[in-house]
């Protein structure tokens, strides 16, 4: 077969067919060479978890300075597909060397701003499960960078409001007095993500998670839920380019926009297609975003 129809074929084999004529674009392959393939500002959210280059069975632990870079080119390439009302987001923990403990997102801050992109909220997930430290105190924590291209972005704050605490609060002066002061739809679900004060529990995905694959360190798919409805409309496009066992493209589809990913790691990639294959067919778990978190009694 000549090469161009070679490569035309694999395309046409990645893309699979939903019956609403979402897009599911996903492949294995190193990020910089998918996106490359795409066209400038053709996403609407690109949404992640690099590698934190903490030495997990897919990285190959370069210098902190070659992850450094290779991340600016990684996020030099996201830039140049980000429509011009688009987000994209950067979810990140903490590189560890010695005990010490280095902040992805301060370290990848300038990364993303010598782009001239805004930061409109460093957002903090808080989860339950994790290692437990011996000489400093146990992370439970990461955290979002969501950047905007321009001043006018997509934020759609009605489709993730939560419930308000004291939704008959009424004004006590003024030309409202007497009437409910809380919004009807509820309020805004803060920067904070937390478990335990948040109706959107998003516990990480642990081993008996229903989400579970065999990926090292998935995203709960109601994790990425939010953005994708928070930051896009019906229809459009959604970027992972770290897109490990498929979640964000799982997180998308559900919910009517486009997906695009790719992983390095061809047995993530397969983990990725069965999980769209499944959602296609209405038999895939995902845990729903309402469900409280288990508590011991
Ligand atoms: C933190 S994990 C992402 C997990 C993902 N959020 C999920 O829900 O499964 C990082 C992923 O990046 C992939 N990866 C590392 N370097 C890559 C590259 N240059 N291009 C594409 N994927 C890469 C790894 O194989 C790994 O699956």
């Amino acid at each position: 077969m000549p090469r161009v129809a070679a490569k035309e074929a694999i395309q046409a084999s990645n893309v699979l067919p939903f019956p609403s004529k979402l897009t599911a674009k996903i492949e294995c392959s190193d990020n910089l060479y998918f996106m490359r393939d795409l066209p400038d500002a053709s996403m609407h959210l690109i949404v992640t978890s690099p590698p934190y280059n903490v030495g997990k069975s897919y990285e190959v632990r370069p210098s902190q300075e070659i992850y450094l870079e290779e991340q600016a080119a990684s996020i030099a390439e996201a830039v140049r597909l980000l429509h011009a009302q688009g987000s994209i987001c950067w979810q990140v923990g903490n590189f560890v060397d010695d005990g010490e403990i280095y902040p992805l997102d301060i370290l990848l801050y300038d990364l993303f701003k010598v782009h001239g992109l805004k930061l409109r909220n460093r957002l903090v997930w808080t989860f339950g499960h994790g290692l437990h430290c011996q000489k400093r105190f146990s992370g439970r924590h990461e955290t979002i960078l969501w950047f905007t291209k321009g001043d006018e972005y997509t934020f759609n704050l009605d489709s993730v409001r939560v419930p308000s605490k004291y939704p008959n609060k009424k004004h006590f002066k003024g030309p409202n007095k007497g009437k409910i002061s809380s919004n009807p739809l509820g309020k805004n679900p803060s920067d904070v993500w937390d478990r335990k004060t948040d109706v959107w529990d998003v516990p990480n995905v642990k081993n008996n998670h229903v989400e579970k694959t065999d990926h090292p360190c998935q995203f709960p798919v109601g994790l990425i839920e939010r953005l994708v409805l928070a930051l896009t409309n019906r229809g459009d496009n959604v970027l992972d380019p770290y897109l490990g066992a498929g979640s964000t493209a799982i997180a998308a589809l559900k919910n009517d926009r486009n997906a695009y990913g790719c992983d390095i790691v061809p047995a993530y990639i397969k983990i990725a297609k069965s999980r769209i294959a499944e959602l296609n067919a209405g038999t895939l778990r995902v845990r729903p975003i309402d469900k409280p978190v288990y508590q011991p009694l």
